[in-house]
């Protein structure tokens, strides 16, 4: 079935483009990456009606009254709040009087938040708790305006591995649903073991580029002698495998991404409960649709999650969490350093081909490109888990 986009230079979307064998499939056309009306149909019809990750909350800093953090996705303004409880609640960022961007930066909260702009002010939890002169100078009452239908606009929110998921449309599977299959796939891990590294052992860059080709690159192995010589020495292309978790997430694992060869003799503690290939060093690195990765070795684990800005640029944000002691220990210190630096660096010699790609696809002589069949497959099934998103996005529009 075709299903044809209603936006400027665009291609027909085919689901018989990604369901056949593979020799004969091509990726995404030019319009996914390039078109910012694209980019805006994605963000409310694609990203809005599944889960996705807007912030770490090691971004929310520790204050006794509380922290807010605002975040836009595609200039969609949102409203992170950490409570005085711990708890997180997700608001739109936008005051309900006459629309003010409320909060513009990232700071501590007494409970309040203000709005710049007439004096509005809310609490924590969205109510609406003060109207000054709203009835006239020194009224701050008036009968014919009930502040109770005024709060502020809640988002649907959940926190996972430290990454804080928001589902736009409030009409997605829960989030336990959603994220089944990368937790069944990884029956040995568990994430609540590992605190996040504290402030060194995270790192954000900014990427001239559509955050899908983050994604695809990310599960990519074929380019590692290419792009990684310094990986490819410890890690090399024939101990990597495909990975694919059906309908939601694809990536590569390999079988000795040894600790000690990365790090040096040092070793930060392992998760004894993981089985022996884990112990001896094996590492898998997923891309759950839409925006984050997750890499996964019994020392660590690691997020990434991506925050389009425009249809070509992407904020890409990586925190490292580790096993037990390892995460806070000052013993452990340099090798949290040492592993923060090695993964920038991996991430930084990617910037030049997700960037390239962006790059590229502007040409009208690309319409998909070619896949091969043996070392293509997860970019391929990326391709198809967000192919079938559009798709299904698209035939419920209006046209
Ligand atoms: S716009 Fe916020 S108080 Fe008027
Ligand atoms: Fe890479």
């Amino acid at each position: 079935m075709h299903v044809t986009t209603p936006y400027p230079h665009d291609a027909p979307f085919s689901i018989d483009s990604f369901s056949g064998p593979i020799e004969s499939m091509t990726g995404l056309p030019n319009v996914a990456y390039q078109s910012s009306e694209f980019a805006q149909f994605e963000r409310d019809h694609v990203l809005a009606n599944t889960w996705v990750c807007i912030a770490n909350q090691a971004q929310l800093e520790q204050s006794k009254s509380g922290w807010l953090c605002p975040i836009d996705i595609l200039d969609l303004p949102l409203l992170i709040v950490r409570n005085q409880d711990r708890t997180i609640s997700v608001f739109h960022n936008v005051c309900s009087h006459r629309g003010m961007r409320l909060v513009d930066s990232s700071r501590p909260t007494n409970g309040i938040i203000t709005c710049p702009y007439h004096g509005w002010c809310y609490k924590n939890g969205g109510e609406l708790s003060a109207t000054p002169h709203i009835g006239g100078e020194g009224i701050h009452q008036d009968n014919r305006f009930d502040p109770s239908l005024h709060g502020l606009k809640p988002v649907r929110s959940h926190l996972f591995a430290g990454m804080i998921f928001v589902n736009l449309s409030g009409n997605a599977t829960d989030f336990e649903t959603f994220i089944e299959p990368v937790t069944n796939h990884w029956h040995e891990m568990d994430f609540d073991l590992y605190p996040h590294g504290g402030s060194s052992s995270c790192w954000e860059i900014e990427l001239q580029s559509n955050w899908k080709f983050a994604q695809e690159n990310h599960v990519d192995g074929y380019h590692l002698p290419f792009v990684h010589p310094g990986l490819h020495s410890y890690s090399p292309l024939g101990n990597h495998y495909p990975l694919i978790v059906e309908g939601l997430a694809s990536g590569q694992g390999s079988i000795d991404q040894a600790h000690s060869d990365a790090l040096g003799d040092a070793q930060l503690p392992m998760n004894h409960h993981m089985s022996e290939s884990w112990q001896n060093g094996r590492a898998e690195f997923l891309s759950v649709f839409p925006n984050i990765m997750i890499g996964v070795q019994a020392d660590h684990f690691w997020t990434v999650h991506l925050i389009p800005i425009t249809a070509s640029k992407t904020i890409e944000r990586m925190d490292l969490h580790y096993f037990e002691e390892g995460s806070t220990s000052s013993r452990y210190e340099h090798l949290r350093a040492k592993n923060r630096a090695r993964m920038l660096e991996i991430f930084e010699e990617d910037r030049f081909v997700v960037e390239g790609m962006q790059k590229g696809r502007k040409s009208s002589a690309f319409t998909g490109g070619a896949l091969s069949p043996e070392m293509d497959l997860p970019a391929h099934h990326f391709n198809k888990i967000a192919a079938n998103a559009i798709i299904s996005a698209l035939k419920k529009l209006p046209l």
